[in-house]
C-alpha cells in the first residue's frame, strides 16, 4: 500500500443550489460520522457550484466538520475586466483547497483548450490551490487504441510551463469522456492502466519524487457498488464522483466502501 491518502472528491456540478448545499454537506458529515471512516487513511471533498462555497464553508468552519472543499473551475486571469470569471485569489480566500481545472464538461462546451487549462493551474497554484487536473480519452480514440498517448499528450500540454515545485500536491483525475454521466465505467483495469501511464510519465518527465507523491484518481459512474475494485490498483489513489456524490448518505456510503480498499 502507498503513503498517498485516498481522496474522494464529490462534483456537484451545477447541482444544488446553497440552501441544498447546506442540507447535503450537513447529511453527508452526519452520515460519515455514522460510518467512522479511519480518517488517516482518506479525505473526502465536496465541489459545489461556486455560490454554493461560502455557504459550504461557513457550514464545515462553523460545526468543524471532517471535509473539504473546492470549487468546479477558474479564471486563468489576475482580478480585474473579465466579466462573470472567478478569480484564484477569491477562492484561496473562501478557504477552498482544492479547484478543478480541465473537466471535459468545460473543455468540450467551453472551449477550453490545453493552453487556458495549463494557464488556470498556473492561476490556480499562484493562490495556493490543488488543482485536480482533469484528462481523459474519448470513445473513439479509446476504440482506435491510441487513449493512453492521447491522454499522455493532454497531461504534458496542460501541464506546460509547469516544474515539478509548482507541482507539489497535485491532483490528476483521469476521466475517460465515454464513461461520464453514461453509466458505462472503464474496467478497473482499464482505470489501473491509464493511472499507471500517468505515474510513469511524471516519472520520466519530473523525477521519481513527484511521480510517487502525485494522487491519480478516477472519475466516470463511479458508484458504491464499484468503488472498492477501482481503487484497489496501486496506483488509483481515489474517485472523482459527480452523480453519486450529491446524495450526502449515499455518498458516505460510497467513501465507506472505498476505503475498505
Ligand atoms: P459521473 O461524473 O460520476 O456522474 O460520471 C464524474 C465527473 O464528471 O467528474
Amino acid at each position: 500500500m502507498s503513503d498517498r491518502t485516498l481522496l474522494l472528491a464529490g462534483n456537484w456540478k451545477m447541482n444544488h443550489d446553497h440552501l441544498e448545499a447546506i442540507s447535503s454537506v450537513q447529511k453527508l458529515a452526519w452520515a460519515l460520522e455514522d460510518a467512522k471512516l479511519d480518517e488517516s487513511r482518506c479525505e473526502v471533498v465536496v465541489i459545489p457550484p461556486f455560490t454554493d462555497i461560502r455557504s459550504v464553508q461557513t457550514l464545515i468552519q462553523g460545526d468543524k466538520l471532517w471535509l473539504g472543499y473546492g470549487a468546479q473551475d477558474v479564471s486563468q486571469h489576475e482580478p480585474g475586466a473579465h466579466t462573470g470569471e472567478i478569480a484564484a485569489s477569491f477562492l484561496s480566500r473562501l478557504g477552498c483547497t482544492y479547484v478543478v481545472i480541465g473537466h471535459s464538461e468545460r473543455r468540450a462546451n467551453n472551449h477550453e483548450t490545453d493552453e487556458i487549462v495549463a494557464a488556470k493551474i498556473k492561476a490556480a497554484v499562484s493562490a495556493d490551490l490543488t488543482p485536480i487536473l482533469c484528462v481523459g480519452e474519448s470513445l473513439d480514440q479509446r476504440q482506435e487504441k491510441t487513449h493512453v498517448d492521447f491522454t499522455l499528450r493532454q497531461l504534458e500540454e496542460s501541464l506546460a510551463g509547469l516544474g515539478a515545485e509548482a507541482l507539489d500536491g497535485l491532483v490528476i483525475a483521469y476521466e475517460p469522456v465515454w464513461a461520464i454521466g453514461t453509466g458505462e465505467t472503464a474496467t478497473a483495469a482499464d482505470a489501473a492502466e491509464m493511472a499507471s501511464a500517468i505515474r510513469a510519465h511524471l516519472g520520466e518527465k519530473y523525477g521519481p519524487g513527484l511521480a510517487e507523491a502525485t494522487r491519480i484518481i478516477y472519475g466516470g459512474s463511479v458508484n458504491t457498488d464499484n468503488v472498492a475494485e477501482i481503487v484497489a490498483s496501486a496506483d488509483v489513489d481515489g474517485a472523482l464522483v459527480g452523480g453519486a456524490s450529491l446524495n450526502g448518505p449515499d455518498f458516505a456510503a460510497l467513501c465507506k466502501a472505498a476505503v475498505a480498499k
